[in-house]
């Protein structure tokens, strides 16, 4: 997905140990010019699933305390994003997509510890999240980034599936 606009200042530059063979790929912030970014985004994340239009995802990013990231290339090819939100000194990941053709690069690790950061820096103490219990390779990437669970809705998903609650305690990240 190609962005219009130059990436702005400010963008976060990773290593190339924090994504694999991407090591221009920088975490921006999103902005209402990027939403058509954001919906095909989340569109060829989750084909198949519930996806969000750009009116939800405008509605979404015009609430206060949300965080919008995006993964993007040095050629401004954005491979991925997140959108959270943050409520005093706790945080709800809302959605967190990469598109297939750019997994297991390290494109969402990279995603969550560029959100982590910024809300260890706004003084965000617990970022929470569901994620569906058939859903392995996003539980997996959580795990791996020190979520810990801390409940369950069952039934939660219209296919059946339940929801399990994670949290990962943003007290000891690096801002
Ligand atoms: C889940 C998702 C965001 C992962 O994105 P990604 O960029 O491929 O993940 P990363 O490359 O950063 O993976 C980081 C770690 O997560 C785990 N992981 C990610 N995908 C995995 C998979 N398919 N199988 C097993 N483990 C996986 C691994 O531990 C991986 O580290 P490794 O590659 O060094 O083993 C992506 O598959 C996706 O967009 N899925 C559809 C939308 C979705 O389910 N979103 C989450 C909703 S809660």
């Amino acid at each position: 997905m190609r962005l219009r606009r130059a990436c702005r200042k400010g963008g976060c530059v990773l290593s190339p140990s924090d994504a694999r063979g991407l090591s221009d790929l920088r975490i921006v912030a999103g902005e209402p010019a990027l939403l058509p970014v954001l919906a095909a985004l989340h569109a060829a994340a989750f084909a198949g699933g519930e996806i969000w239009d750009e009116a939800a995802l405008a509605a979404l990013l015009g609430m206060d305390g949300v965080e919008t990231l995006l993964a993007v290339t040095e050629e401004r090819r954005a491979l991925g994003f997140l959108m959270a939100r943050a409520v005093y000194d706790e945080a709800e990941l809302l959605t967190l997509g990469v598109e297939p053709e750019a997994r297991r690069r390290g494109v969402a690790r990279a995603l969550v510890a560029g959100l982590a950061a910024r809300l260890a820096a706004r003084g965000v103490r617990r970022l929470f999240l569901e994620v569906a219990s058939r859903n392995d390779a996003a539980r997996r990437l959580y795990e791996a980034a020190g979520f810990q669970p801390c409940g369950m809705r069952r039934r939660y998903y219209a296919d059946g599936d339940d929801a399990l609650v994670l949290a990962l305690d943003l007290r000891m990240v690096r801002s």
